[in-house]
């Protein structure tokens, strides 16, 4: 029986693998006659290599597999094991061999060995998008470098997330065996690094911080789960880390503070505004108001310091529905609430029209200070930048992670930048549907400002017919028809 051998390079790569699997096909190399190489792997047995081979005349080389292996493929080669190839080679041989049910069948040892090699890649995949933390490049602007250590080939794939995230900011994630740059274009990857090459620590972390001690809810508490999702290992990346212990210890105190103060408190909750950046931590019964306290605080760009306070979302927070505006106007900034200024009662007037109850929805901003320039007494409306986009990012963000709408709809470009990421063109992606990652499903309509500017008459009202027409998928669509307390 003859040996061959092929090489996958780069080891993770599903073309590279799928070349080489769809090669060995061709030449009837059946699974236990083949050695798989990767990196800088020989063949134990001097097995000469397959691609030295003429092509198979009259070989069809369309391979069909059902889509959910090619899937499946693609993350198991993300996994280190050095096992995986030829395991992936011996599945697919079955499969063009009249087991094209194979993955049906979860008892099957090469069907369970697989899934659990995905598994691990996904929850890799998982820790880094939720572990990663930038730093601040110092003496560039907006330039930031993560540090990093999977334990699997992720990086190619977890890259896009970060580049759809942080768009318009540059940055860099290194890990021992391979890099990524973004430079708000294009993902451009590289060899490994060293921990030296990225900064150890910025001026943010404190803010972060504070963020983090605040949403921190001790009545949540679940040091087991807490173990099991952020495992030591990730600690040394993580600035909150030094905090643990002392909000572990002190939580049981924090809870029954919270029981006292609730017991004492009057009826209606009134969120805490101003609070100095630097407060300490206090318990505030769930983390939607803990963000909002910390928001209040916020000093991540200049535009807090000529306005009035941070204007944070509102509504409940099992909200299917959140509407993301572009940022407070002079009438949110005095009141400290979102859209009770002209912009926010023409929304009202459109949601009363389609029977949505306001009441129902979370309503926020991208940027939650206002930002203005003064004429005389008069403050006006100024755009914000990129850069104040970005900077409120993770306020956004957190609330989105807290409410977890079904549905986002943003209202302008700015905000569908936020969330959509600089790609999104408002003209051309208005009123379509779009999912996130998360599997939370959005679009983007014009902004009630826009219509306020439109000529009165003819040109506002058909302005006006642009919002209501896309707001009305919210009343027509059935997964949030219900829960925007639509009448129609
Ligand atoms: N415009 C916005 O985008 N948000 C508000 O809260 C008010 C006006």
């Amino acid at each position: 029986m003859s040996r061959w051998s092929v090489r996958v390079d780069p080891s993770w790569s599903v073309q590279a693998w799928r070349g080489a699997a769809r090669l060995a096909l061709q030449h009837r190399v059946a699974p236990d006659q083949l050695d798989w190489l990767q990196d800088g792997d020989g063949s134990l047995l001097d097995a000469p290599a397959l691609g030295s081979l003429p092509a198979p005349a009259g070989e069809d080389a369309a391979i069909s597999v059902p889509g959910a292996f090619v899937e499946l493929a693609t993350t198991c080669l993300c996994h280190r094991d050095p096992h995986r190839h030829a395991l992936l080679y011996r599945m697919l041989w079955r499969i063009v061999h009249g087991e094209r049910g194979l993955l049906t069948n979860p008892a099957d040892p090469d069907v369970l060995r697989s899934m659990a090699l995905a598994q691990a890649v996904r929850r890799d995949s998982h820790k880094m998008k939720a572990f990663v933390r930038f730093r601040e490049v110092p003496g560039e602007a907006d330039a930031f470098i993560a540090w990093f250590e999977p334990d699997h080939h992720i990086v190619d794939r977890v890259a896009p997330f970060f580049a759809r995230r942080f768009a318009g900011m540059r940055w860099a994630i290194l890990t021992p065996a391979r890099s990524v740059q973004w430079d708000g274009q294009a993902l451009a990857f590289g060899p490994g690094a060293r921990q030296e090459d990225a900064p150890r620590d910025d001026a943010r972390e404190e803010l972060w911080r504070t963020y983090y001690a605040n949403i921190f809810n001790p009545a949540r508490l679940n040091t087991r789960m807490m173990q099991q999702e952020m495992p030591a290992k990730y600690w040394k990346h993580l600035p909150e880390a030094s905090l643990l212990p002392t909000l572990v210890r002190d939580a049981g105190d924090r809870v029954q503070e919270m029981h006292d103060r609730e017991a004492q408190a009057p009826q209606r909750r009134i969120p805490e505004r101003h609070i100095p950046l630097r407060a300490p931590a206090t318990a505030n019964g769930d983390s939607l108001d803990g963000l909002r306290t910390a928001a209040a605080g916020c000093r991540r760009c200049p535009l807090w310091e000529p306005a009035t306070q941070t204007v944070f979302g509102e509504g409940p927070r099992d909200a299917q529905v959140m509407l993301v505006g572009e940022q407070p106007g002079d009438a949110e900034d005095l009141s400290g609430h979102p859209f009770v200024g002209p912009a926010g009662q023409l929304l009202n007037r459109a949601l009363q029209e389609l029977g949505i109850d306001r009441s129902t929805l979370y309503l926020t901003n991208a940027v939650k200070h206002f930002r203005y320039e003064r004429r005389g007494k008069r403050r006006i409306h100024s755009k914000p930048q990129v850069t104040d986009i970005n900077a409120c990012l993770p306020w956004l963000m957190a609330e989105i992670e807290q409410v977890r709408p079904k549905v986002i709809v943003c209202l302008g470009a700015s905000a569908a930048r936020a969330v959509f990421g600089s790609g999104f063109t408002l003209s051309r992606d208005r009123g379509q549907w779009h999912t996130l990652e998360d599997g939370t499903r959005g679009f983007a309509t014009v902004h009630p400002s826009w219509v306020l500017r439109q000529p009165a008459g003819p040109a506002q009202e058909e302005a006006y017919q642009v919002l209501l027409r896309d707001l009305a998928t919210l009343a027509d669509n059935s997964s949030t028809a219900v829960s925007t307390g639509c009448t129609r």
